[in-house]
């Protein structure tokens, strides 16, 4: 599945700060171009501000602040977010409030602490950036995280539709605990809820260790 990039670019993933918002706006558009709503500059603000909520970025080293991807910020995507900025109602989007991140952004993904439970409500790569090992290696941190901040099990919605993401979470162990009909009020499509079993249970930390083992040998972009 992964392919060899002729340019190899090295990675590294962090906590989202707000200097980070815009782009993952970009990449939430990108991701789910057909969602609706999509989150607000504002919401993303809010998030970085909630104790149970936490996010992770994705960054290319060394890549200057046009983007380095030999795209020019002015692609069709760049003007439909300019023009949402102009007449967006959300203030912190126009204020423009804080200083842009100058690393190029993959990918992200989120997590809110639920008692016991670490919910996914974000992972995505940018369309440019997919098949890389990304998605996973955000999967792997996400779940790291998870355990660090003391969850026993992690869980998600994804579409039914949402092959490629339910084969990630598969390869991770998620097994599908039941359906919520009607779930995305975009298309009324249902969601698949996903769940791990006991993190911290013998079986699924060899598993966990054998799959980020595995992505360690793939990915040699990942790890310095
Ligand atoms: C799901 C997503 C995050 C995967 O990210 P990615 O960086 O492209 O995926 P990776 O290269 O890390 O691949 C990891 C695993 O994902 C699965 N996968 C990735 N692309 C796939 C595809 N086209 N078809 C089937 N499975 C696929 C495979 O299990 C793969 O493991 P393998 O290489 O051993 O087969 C990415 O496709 C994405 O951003 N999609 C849009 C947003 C989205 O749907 N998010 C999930 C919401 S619940």
């Amino acid at each position: 599945m992964m392919k060899t990039v002729e340019q190899v670019k090295h990675y590294h993933i962090r906590r989202m700060a707000d200097g980070d918002i815009p782009q993952a706006l970009e990449i939430d558009l990108d991701a789910f171009p057909n969602q609706w709503p999509h989150p607000s500059a504002s919401s993303f603000h809010h998030e970085l501000r909630n104790k149970l909520a936490h996010y992770i970025v994705v960054c290319e080293d060394g890549i200057p602040e046009n983007g380095g991807n030999g795209q020019s910020v002015t692609g069709l995507k760049e003007i439909a977010l300019y023009i949402r900025q102009l007449f967006s109602h959300d203030r912190f989007f126009r204020a423009g409030k804080t200083v842009q991140s100058r690393e190029y952004l993959a990918g992200m993904a989120g997590i809110w602490m639920m008692v016991d439970e670490a919910h996914i409500v974000t992972i995505a790569v940018r369309t440019t950036r997919k098949n890389l090992g990304l998605g996973e290696w955000l999967l792997i941190n996400i779940i790291e995280l998870a355990q660090q901040l003391r969850a026993k099990y992690v869980t998600l919605e994804v579409r039914v539709s949402n092959k490629t993401a339910q084969a990630l979470y598969e390869k991770y162990g998620f097994a599908t605990a039941g359906t919520r009909r009607k779930y995305y009020s975009d298309n009324g499509e249902d969601a698949l809820i996903m769940t791990t079993c006991e993190l911290d249970s013998p079986p699924y930390q060899a598993t966990l260790q054998s799959l980020k083992d595995e992505h360690r040998n793939r990915c040699s972009r990942c790890y310095p």
